[in-house]
């Protein structure tokens, strides 16, 4: 079986830029509140005309030329997203389409804010078994459009952006090592959308109850958050063989700033071998790992060799672990 890795990564984030100040003039709230509490200084906000495929087309440009490969040598895209542009078609075929992947079989995957980690995973093993050669792995997201801006308990925590990564294999002992993958349905409702589902399918009462905008209990969230971002690294490494020691770049979850912080703690990590975007881009939900990871790589701060570690949770509730050498 081949070592499966990661081949190139891209990312994209809408230009329109909403601050702090600019949230204290809709809502009840201030720039130090938000910062002392998230971690948020501001967020990327899509222009009306683009939706979630535009924001991974253009992230999935990036990865794949950054991978060396043409648009048709790629074999499977998956979207994993919140925010799909619609209920169907999904939005990886929307991608499939624009890129002119013609020759890639296509899915969307919903696993909420873990779900590039689920994302990786799956195509490592559709990789490993022969199945396929190259996989197209995106997380995207236009929270924007499912953010409720009345609400300042929520309103202040999302933003828009999308991150890609093409997978494929690599040289022995390079790749991923590990994965650690896990799901808590008895948290559902910690988290939810409800509206315009088969459960509650729109109509106005849902319109009225405000059921098409994010629904979320932060103080659970946040205790499940700060209990699983350590354990789940944790469980990884040692599936992997590896320490906390070995770790060269931790890549969070972007949820809270001290949520991170509390991963970095319990993995006795020093600051600068976690990656931190957050004040620029608040929560991505599913982009935010692949965001990180792309900007990590722009920045120079990953080497050949490196260990890296991707960890995040979200609804659902879900959460997800990796462990690779670069
Ligand atoms: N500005 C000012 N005050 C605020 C704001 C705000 N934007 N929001 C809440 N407050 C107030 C509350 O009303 C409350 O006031 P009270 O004590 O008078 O009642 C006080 O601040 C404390 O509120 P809490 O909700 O208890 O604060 P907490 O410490 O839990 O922090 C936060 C809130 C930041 C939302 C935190 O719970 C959190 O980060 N939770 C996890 C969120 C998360 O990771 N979600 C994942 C989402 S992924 C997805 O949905 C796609």
């Amino acid at each position: 079986m081949p070592s499966v890795g990661i081949l190139g990564t891209g990312k994209y984030v809408p230009e329109r830029i909403l601050s702090n100040e600019d949230l204290a003039r809709m809502v009840d709230t201030n720039d130090e509140w938000i910062v002392t509490m998230t971690g948020m200084k501001e967020r990327r906000i899509a222009a009306e005309h683009e939706a979630t495929s535009d924001l991974a087309y253009e992230a999935a440009v990036r990865a794949i030329d950054a991978a060396g490969l043409t648009a048709e040598e790629i074999d499977l895209i998956m979207v994993c997203s919140v925010t799909p542009d619609m209920m169907f078609p999904s939005t990886a075929c929307i991608v499939q389409e624009r890129l002119g992947a013609k020759n890639a079989a296509a899915f969307d995957l919903s696993a909420a804010c873990a779900g590039f980690i689920y994302g990786v995973a799956t195509a490592t093993s559709y990789i490993k078994t022969g199945m396929y050669k190259h996989v197209l792995v995106i997380g995207a997201e236009t929270l924007s459009r499912i953010t409720d801006y009345t609400d300042r308990n929520t309103c202040i925590l999302f933003g828009d952006g999308a991150g890609a990564a093409v997978l494929g294999p690599v040289p022995e002992g390079r790749g991923f090592h590990s994965f650690e993958l896990g799901a808590d349905g008895r948290g559902s409702e910690l988290l939810t959308l409800e509206g315009g589902g088969s459960r509650y399918p729109a109509s106005m009462d849902t319109l009225e109850g405000k059921r098409h905008f994010i629904y979320m209990n932060g103080r659970e969230v946040f205790k499940f958050a700060v209990r699983i971002m350590g354990s789940a690294a944790e469980e990884a490494l040692a599936k992997a063989g590896k320490t906390k020691e070995d770790i060269d770049l931790l890549i969070p979850h972007q949820a809270n700033i001290r949520i991170i912080q509390s991963a970095i703690d319990r993995l006795n990590l020093p600051a600068e071998k976690c990656m931190i975007n957050i004040p620029k881009y608040a929560n991505t939900s599913a982009a935010s790992i692949p965001l990180a990871l792309a900007e990590a790589v722009e920045e120079g701060r990953i080497k050949e060799g490196d260990t890296i570690v991707l960890v995040g949770f979200g609804g659902g509730l879900t959460w997800g672990a990796a462990v690779l050498t670069w």
